[in-house]
């Protein structure tokens, strides 16, 4: 599907790191993994495509949002919380892009649209209450038209049940109503959105984004996709009626 997208002239692409993959157990930053991170972008973007990097909030925005709930902050306070800490994942990634990234954490889906041109990488963070960093990335791929949703998340794909019980199977494509029945259940407040929330998908199937799920404790798991090899899992699209 997506090695088609390489011979065009300028593909745009927007890439989602889950938060969880930039932190060990113990709360460390993964400089390391960052510093890869910037290299996969980067070999992306230089042959003049472009992408958009949502980060998630990972280990340090469940912490302060788990201390906040328990202070008596409201799930609004709690959601900015998260917003604010994903926006500071993506300041380090900025640091490690160096000139090829945009300067500012992009915070409004308007400003997304002025930011982004060939060969540069806009980074996000959270952007508004009530949903999780996938929603971000959902919108910002509809926002960018891009040719693809990349998300990095650290499981293989999507199971048709919680991967961590027996028998649970991988799916290769997903359609957008599996997904949704397949999550559904799944938390609705702060800090506790998983793969992807109702925002997100929604959006993916309305402007019908292309999307794999992956692994992203492999970050040349991202190279291979854009060549067009078979990592994660797809949501499909039906024909249109
Ligand atoms: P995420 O839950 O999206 O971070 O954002 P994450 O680390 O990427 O999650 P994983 O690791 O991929 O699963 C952290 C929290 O920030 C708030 C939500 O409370 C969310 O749980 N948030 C984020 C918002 O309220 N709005 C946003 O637009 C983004």
């Amino acid at each position: 599907m997506f090695g088609d997208c390489l011979r065009g002239l300028h593909m745009r692409a927007v890439l989602k790191l889950g938060g969880s993959l930039l932190y060990d157990d113990t709360g460390q930053i993964l400089t390391d993994r960052v510093r890869a991170y910037a290299k996969v972008v980067n070999s992306f973007v230089e042959d003049g495509h472009s992408m958009v990097v949502v980060v998630g909030g990972g280990k340090p925005a469940r912490l302060f949002i788990a201390a906040a709930r328990e202070l008596g902050a409201s799930e609004a306070q709690c959601d900015w919380l998260g917003i604010k800490i994903a926006r500071n994942n993506a300041e380090l990634l900025c640091a490690a892009l160096g000139n090829i990234a945009y300067p500012k954490i992009v915070e409004t889906l308007d400003e997304l649209e002025t930011a982004i041109c060939p060969g540069n990488v806009v980074l996000m963070g959270g952007l508004t209450p009530g949903q999780s960093t996938n929603a971000v990335a959902a919108l910002a791929a509809e926002t960018v038209q891009a040719d693809m949703l990349l998300n990095a998340t650290n499981v293989d794909g999507i199971y048709d049940r919680d991967p961590k019980e027996t028998g649970a199977k991988k799916l290769d494509n997903v359609t957008v109503d599996e997904l949704s029945q397949i999550l559904s259940g799944t938390g609705t407040r702060a800090g506790e959105y998983k793969l992807f929330d109702p925002v997100a998908i929604r959006v993916v199937g309305r402007s019908r984004i292309p999307t794999v799920i992956f692994n992203g404790n492999d970050p040349e798991n991202l190279l291979r996709i854009v060549k067009g090899e078979n990592v994660g899992s797809r949501i499909v699209h039906e024909p249109d009626k």
